[in-house]
């Protein structure tokens, strides 16, 4: 514990455990710009003429165990090229977490097929089998867990339910670049999955996705929707299914290509250091970092999460948190709703979809306890970029925790 757990909350006027700003985001340098040089001097900016997107794809896909890899533009994109070659039948069910960003759900609804909510664990943050195998019906065709935060979720039992029940599994592998799982590498533990290489992720260009795949006519499907129907071998002006122009461009792929070299050497820091942080926070009464499954053998902390009991703690959420802030800690109190009581689901907002299911949806009906309690009352996140730091950055961030739990009884007349 340090010295200034001795001077008053920063948030009242003391001395802040962290002046500095922590490690910035993205990281670049000079790999990135000799790509991205090469790439505007090929005059070859496009996925059809050059050769960065296509290097990118098949290492990406190799280092997440998986034969085929489609380069697309976001993370939404790719989850609904994933569910559109799947064959998913209009209007029938998906199974999806409520503790996720948007694009999860959204997807399902852009690929006119109904999401349907299953709860998180407590204590993972991730989709929970037991509650998936509740809201199967006849009607579900698909399950969308995600790796919440970058630990894997529980795919030993989903995989083992969905050959049951013959469902469709997508990982959406949003925040778990370079994660694993039994030794396995996330991407590579269901029938397809889908990556985004947003600004915040732990592999970014800005903009950018993946779907990743070992089945030959999945990855067919999915390049033929990407690419505005073509098939190979056809003709340029022939497309054969409802798609359109999807494709990842060559500065994305070029800039992509040096950050993939950067991956192994991050991912390896940032699991060490979640490691580190999760031991020494969990000593504070009331902070319950994301429990570990044994399982995950690569957490890729994209989000380091974790729940502030007020009660145990002895203070409010809220104020915990700007409290932390004022010490130099950036954190965030993580999703506020769960997705089900987005305006979005509430309206049934969903344009020209699902014109025959949204007559009997009714998404007030839906209730997920544990997410309900998570975003209204426990759940914040720290960001990845925070566990690239050194032991000291870390140690800094351990002494904030440290001292606004030695300060509480100041915070708790605070509002919640
Ligand atoms: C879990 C999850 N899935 C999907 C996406 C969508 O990715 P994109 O923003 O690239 O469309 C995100 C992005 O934040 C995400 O966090």
């Amino acid at each position: 514990m340090s010295n200034l757990t001795h001077s008053p909350l920063a948030i009242f006027g003391g001395r802040k455990v962290r002046e500095k700003p922590f490690a910035g985001w993205p990281v670049f340098g000079a790999p990135e710009e000799d790509r991205l040089l090469r790439a505007l001097r090929s005059g070859k900016w496009g996925k059809l003429h050059g050769g960065e997107v296509a290097e990118f794809e098949h290492r990406f896909a190799a280092m997440h165990g998986c034969k085929h890899g489609i380069g697309v533009v976001n993370g939404t994109v790719s989850l609904r090229i994933a569910l559109m070659a799947s064959g998913i039948p209009a209007e029938s069910e998906v199974i999806v977490p409520p503790y996720t960003f948007l694009a999860t759900a959204s997807a399902v609804v852009e690929a006119n097929a109904v999401p349907v909510f299953a709860d998180i664990d407590l204590e993972t943050f991730n989709l929970d089998p037991r509650a998936v195998e509740q809201a199967v019906t006849p009607r579900t065709r698909a399950v969308i867990p995600v790796h919440m935060g970058g630990q894997p979720a529980d795919m030993d039992r989903l995989m083992a339910m969905a050959r049951r029940r013959h469902l469709v599994v997508i990982e959406d592998a949003a925040h778990a670049h370079g994660a694993s799982y039994a030794g396995r590498p996330a991407g590579s533990l269901a029938h397809l999955s889908s990556f985004s290489f947003q600004s915040s992720k732990n592999l970014t260009c800005g903009e950018g996705g993946i779907v990743c795949t070992s089945d030959d006519a999945l990855a067919e499907a999915c390049r033929s929707i990407h690419n505005c129907g073509r098939i190979s071998g056809g003709l340029w002006y022939e497309h054969h299914v409802m798609s359109g122009n999807y494709r990842l461009g060559e500065f994305q792929g070029a800039v992509l290509n040096a950050q993939l070299d950067r991956l192994p050497e991050q991912a390896a820091t940032r699991d060490r250091n979640g490691q580190w942080l999760a031991s020494r926070l969990a000593r504070i009464p009331g902070v319950y970092p994301q429990r570990r499954d044994p399982r995950c053998t690569r957490h890729s902390y994209h989000l380091f999460l974790f729940r502030l009991d007020a009660q145990v703690f002895g203070a409010p959420r809220r104020a915990v948190l700007q409290a932390l802030e004022a010490e130099g800690i950036p954190v965030s109190a993580g999703y506020a709703l769960p997705l089900y009581q987005q305006p979005l689901f509430l309206n049934k907002a969903f344009g020209p979809y699902l014109p025959g299911a949204s007559a009997r949806l009714d998404y007030r009906k839906t209730h997920c306890p544990n997410c309900e309690r998570i975003c209204s009352e426990q759940g914040a996140w720290l960001e990845q970029n925070l566990l690239l730091g050194s032991p000291s950055d870390l140690e800094d961030i351990a002494c904030a925790f440290e001292k606004v739990h030695a300060h509480r009884g100041s915070l708790a007349s605070m509002a919640a």
